[in-house]
């Protein structure tokens, strides 16, 4: 295609039908769309197809039911879970798994991954976020990016940019300091574009006065002039609140269009943009840069190369994907001789073991053909658990949901389970006599357009009841306790992480997740999945309060201190640290060596397994600066490496390459500052093995 011929050939009315979306083609009851579920349309003018948009991170994200089949797509680990594998092949086979579903199922981008900061465990959208980190947060997106886009359809990485509450974030203004957007909030976005993801998706929240959607200077200054982007810039859907501005500041698509379909605040943007044209607010120039970016990505896609999708993916290979996903994200937090159970006979305890929660609710949310719950998991790996338990949970359960529990849709299309009573149980000493250990699940659902409410970051009253009650009968018998969380982002746990032995955090793993758990707890598999953000001891101590602030604006006055930077400068105890993870074995480092050029660090050393079990380590390289001009973090993760699995005796050399500018602090611009910098390698970031400065 010649796009400028294209271009000069297109009516102004033709060039607005472009940039502006159709509606909601696939969601909230309409469904004139070929693939049932689909978010967005690119709208086909002049001749072109229709280009399809479909959420998510945690899956493709469609109905399954079309032309009377069934059209399932697989439900994945959710990010945070995906994260703590800290392992880029794994995001890539996920990526490269939902490739193939969205293209197989007709679908031309992916709206994923998303990579905001999770700024505070209250976050609604924490689940569908990777990190607090920025270097993990665009290094699991540019491998998933790499991944989706090998089968020759998009991504959009979003939500650009500091979209880090649910509350009031289609207007609240993020007031940021450049320093901590820059090393922070901007960063993952920064580092996941050497992925060339194909669009861009701008985020709903103002930052320092100006919508993202409508902002030059994240947009033009920085995405496009400064990093070199030269996809497609799409506004999050009834984003900003001008098509002209939003046009005028480089953001090409806006989605979903014709607002007042669905939201009647807002005339059709077609009209906005041009009376915007009129007004001078943008020029036909500013249209026509749109219209290019537009034509490069429908050029690309398969509507546009004629593909003739199949809507049968590989559904079975995928599920092995997921699964290992999920086998590789589960973190051990403590272990004191709880897991694994191997062939012990176990009670277990919470309605989460049936009702297992498979992820996060909103556009993140996924529609498989089966979920695996936990004791569905149990049963399939033969661990020996309380059948007359688990029936009374069975039962209980069906009575609950058939009178009071009902699933309701909240106004915003959400399926909210509410959460079930846990005290469903009379005499627990009964199954402390007749089980060798007790295990209880403790479940949390979160999802878009709503933070989490602080009384779900506390244990209920009928949740600590019968964690204290299992306690006492198990351990009067010196028998252990152990706790699955099935969560989507950190709960506090200090209050009681002493009345257990045990605690085991699955996230929310998809459809395969009683699989994945029970094979680690009964010891088929090693954990190997660590923590991509910090466990506070208590609410109170996270930099990020009050959080979520109900106004118009949030002032980001913790700067670059979010987490373990807050944490470890500040000399603040986590209950468990960024990075950290148990596992069935034992690692050692050793034979650190260090070299460089005037541009890269190179750093070895060897992980040796030196306990029983085969295992993977998850090895993490933490700088530490010298004092100078600007204040530093106590340590900043400059990169990490996960082993293959490592059999008892085995030992990996590891080899980390970084870019000495990736070192440098932002103050009007990248400083490195001269001195003696000190390399230092960890199992977690306060779990230092090994040591050595280098001047730079
Ligand atoms: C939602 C989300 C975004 C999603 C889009 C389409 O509101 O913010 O992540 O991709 O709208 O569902």
């Amino acid at each position: 295609m010649n796009i400028e011929d294209f271009i000069n050939n297109m009516t102004l009315d033709e060039k607005l039908d472009f940039i502006v979306g159709p509606g909601l083609p696939g969601q909230f009851g309409n469904d004139d769309v070929e693939v049932r579920g689909t978010v967005g349309i690119i709208r086909g003018v002049k001749g072109l197809p229709d280009i399809y948009l479909a959420d998510g991170p945690a899956g493709l994200r469609i109905f399954p039911d079309r032309e009377n089949n069934k059209y399932y797509a697989t439900s994945f680990p959710i990010e945070s879970m995906l994260a703590s594998t800290w392992n880029r092949d794994i995001l890539r086979e996920v990526g490269e798994a939902m490739g193939e579903e969205t293209k197989e199922y007709g679908v031309d981008v992916l709206l994923a991954p998303a990579l905001n900061i999770q700024r505070n465990p209250l976050g609604g959208r924490n689940f569908e976020y990777y990190s607090e980190d920025p270097l993990v947060s665009g290094e699991m997106a540019a491998s998933f990016v790499e991944g989706v886009q090998s089968k020759g359809v998009g991504t959009s990485i979003k939500h650009f940019v500091a979209n880090n509450q649910e509350t009031n974030r289609m207007k609240i203004d993020t007031i940021v300091s450049e320093r901590a957007l820059r090393e922070i909030y901007l960063k993952s976005f920064e580092i996941a574009l050497k992925a060339k993801p194909w669009t861009v998706m701008t985020a709903y929240n103002k930052v320092n006065g100006y919508y993202c959607s409508q902002s030059e200077y994240l947009i033009k200054k920085i995405l496009r002039e400064e990093w070199g982007f030269d996809g497609l810039v799409m506004s999050d859907w009834f984003a900003g609140d001008s098509g002209a501005h939003q046009v005028k500041a480089g953001n090409d698509l806006i989605m979903p269009g014709k607002s007042y379909q669905v939201l009647n605040y807002r005339i059709d943007e077609r009209e906005e943009i041009k009376k915007g044209l009129n007004e001078g607010i943008l020029t036909e120039e500013d249209i026509d840069e749109a219209i290019r970016n537009l034509l490069n990505l429908v050029i690309k896609t398969p509507k546009y190369n004629n593909y003739n999708y199949s809507n049968n993916p590989n559904l079975d290979e995928h599920a092995k994907t997921a699964y290992n996903a999920a086998l590789e994200g589960i973190v051990l937090l403590k272990n004191n001789d709880v897991f694994p159970i191997k062939d012990k006979k176990v009670a277990v305890f919470g309605t989460a073991q049936i009702e297992t929660i498979k992820g996060g609710l909103g556009s993140g949310d996924t529609h498989p053909k089966y979920v695996i719950n936990i004791i569905d998991g149990f049963k399939e790996k033969n661990i020996d658990f309380d059948e007359k338990l688990y029936n009374i949970y069975k039962n209980k359960i069906e009575e609950l949901r058939k009178e009071k529990y009902k699933p309701y849709h909240n106004d915003l299309g959400h399926t909210l389970y509410p959460r079930l009573p846990q005290n469903v149980i009379d005499n627990i000493s009964y199954y402390a006599d007749n089980n060798d250990l007790a295990i209880i699940v403790i479940s949390r659902i979160s999802g878009e357009f709503f933070d989490i409410d602080i009384k779900d970051f506390y244990l209920y009253d009928d949740e600590i009841k019968l964690i204290k009650e299992v306690s006492k009968e198990f351990r009067k018998r010196n028998k252990k306790v152990g706790i699955l969380l099935n969560i989507g982002s950190p709960i506090e746990m200090a209050t009681w992480e002493e009345l257990v032995d045990g605690i085991m955090l699955i996230w929310q793993a998809g459809q395969e997740t009683g699989r994945a758990v029970a094979d680690i707890v009964k010891g088929n598999h090693s954990p190997s999945g660590k923590l991509a953000l910090t466990i506070a001891k208590r609410f109170e101590d996270l930099p990020s309060l009050p959080f979520p602030v109900n106004g118009d604006e949030v002032i980001y006055d913790e700067g670059i201190y979010v987490g373990y930077r807050y944490f470890d400068t500040f000399k603040k105890e986590p209950l468990y640290e960024f990075g950290y993870g148990l596992s069935y074995t034992k690692f050692e480092y050793s034979n650190l060596d260090i070299k460089k050029d005037n541009e890269k660090l190179f750093i070895s050393f060897n992980v040796k397994n030196i306990g029983g079990f085969p295992g993977k380590e998850i090895s993490q390289i933490y700088i530490r600066a010298p004092k100078g001009k600007i204040d530093k973090p106590f340590q900043e993760l400059k990169g990490f490496e996960k082993t293959k699995l490592l059999n008892p005796g085995e030992f990996q050399k590891i080899n980390i390459k970084i870019n000495i500018k990736d070192l440098s602090s932002y103050h009007e611009g990248w400083i490195l500052e001269h001195g003696q910098y000190e390399i230092r390698v960890g199992a977690s970031s306060r779990d230092i093995r090994l040591i050595e400065k280098i001047d730079l």
